[in-house]
């Protein structure tokens, strides 16, 4: 079976691909504050040109592809795309992350194309709160979308919460019950100093071991273990509880020396690291016709720049200028 190493000696199977740099919210972690530019449409990989990465990918040892925005489920025809990257056969896992606003129409679509999990966005249980976070007024559609997304089958159904002091710290006790009632995996994911402009400040971090401690006062966490397909999530759970409770904790317990992922923006660059501006055209070699081994030598490139580790720090912006947007977390 084909295998690629990086530097470090990490097996790269993971692939995160943005279809769309275009998003039906604008949450205030997430978009630049002022001056939002948006790719062009020419700019933007054509399905057939995203497909022909994956079959590379695929080729080179990549096993588990990650559909992201902008908002996914956005981009005209996505139904029909993720048939085709459900029909790879190297492609053992295929899954979504939205916002969830479009999931009550286009959850039984999607399963019907053989998508069968899929991570929503969704900071707050209050739909007040919800608008403040992401500037539009969608909370009622978001749960009528998981609602959906539960009844036709989805599972698992994860929840990511970006943990943001004084916005959302308050609701601990919510998501908690949330996760005890409901089959739903919740996620702490600590804030991450993405994008220049975006509304980042120290102040807002909250470390995964704070919102761990706050969470055991309402009862013990119990580790459970990670499955083969797993991403960066620490995952517990509540006694007698049917869903789950992760911690995604990029900032203070960085989770580099087990990475095992690339990135492909809706443009055509392949990122190697989520907070690092180095990036691989792959694009320019797709539009000009270059060899399948071509392409693959530029996949590998992208590979052997993978750093060992981000440096960003809750005191330290970092080196991510581009928003978190146009990359797709
Ligand atoms: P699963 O495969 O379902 O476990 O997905 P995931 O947790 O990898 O994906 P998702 O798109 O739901 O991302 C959840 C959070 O993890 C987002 O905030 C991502 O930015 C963050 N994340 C995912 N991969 C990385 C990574 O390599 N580095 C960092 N720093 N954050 C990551
Ligand atoms: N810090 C942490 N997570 C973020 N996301 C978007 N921006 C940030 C940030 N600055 C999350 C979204 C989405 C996932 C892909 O990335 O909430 O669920
Ligand atoms: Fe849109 Fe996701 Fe960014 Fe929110 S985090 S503005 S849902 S791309």
């Amino acid at each position: 079976m084909a295998q690629s190493l990086d530097p470090y000696n990490r097996e790269i199977t993971y692939l995160r691909i943005s279809v769309t740099d275009r998003c039906n919210l604008r949450c205030i972690y997430c978009m630049p504050v002022q001056d939002l530019k948006l790719l062009d449409h020419t700019d933007i990989l054509s399905y057939e040109e995203i497909l022909e990465v994956i079959r590379i990918a695929s080729d080179l040892g990549v096993r588990k592809v990650r559909l992201t925005g902008g908002e996914p489920l956005l981009r005209r025809n996505v139904v029909h795309f993720v048939a085709s990257v459900c029909r790879i056969s190297q492609i053992e896992d295929v899954s979504v992350t939205t916002n969830g606003i479009l999931l009550k129409e286009m959850a039984v679509p999607l399963f019907e194309a053989g998508l069968r999990r899929i991570n929503i966005s969704l900071d707050t249980l209050n739909p007040l709160k919800y608008r403040k976070i992401t500037q539009r007024d969608c909370f009622d559609a978001v749960w009528e979308g998981l609602q959906v997304a539960e009844a036709v089958g989805f599972s698992p159904i994860k929840l990511n919460v970006v943990a943001i002091r004084g916005v959302n710290d308050d609701e601990l006790q919510h998501f908690a019950e949330l996760s005890v009632q409901r089959p739903y995996h919740v996620r702490f994911i600590e804030y991450m100093p993405i994008g220049r402009d975006s509304n980042w400040s120290p102040e807002k971090y909250i470390s995964s071991d704070e919102i761990k401690c706050k969470l055991e006062t309402f009862g013990p966490l119990h580790k459970i273990p990670r499955a083969v397909h797993d991403g960066p999530a620490e995952r517990y759970r509540f006694e007698s509880a049917v869903g789950e409770i992760g911690f995604i904790s990029a900032m203070s317990h960085h989770f580099c020396p087990s990475c095992n992922r690339l990135r492909l923006t809706a443009d055509g660059m392949l990122r190697p690291c989520l907070f690092a501006d180095d990036e691989v055209d792959i694009k320019s070699p797709l539009r000009n016709g270059r060899s399948q081994e071509d392409l693959k030598e530029v996949f590998q490139l992208a590979i052997a720049r993978k750093p060992k580790r981000h440096h960003a720090e809750v005191l330290v912006q970092g080196e991510c200028i581009r928003p978190m947007s146009t990359i797709g977390g």
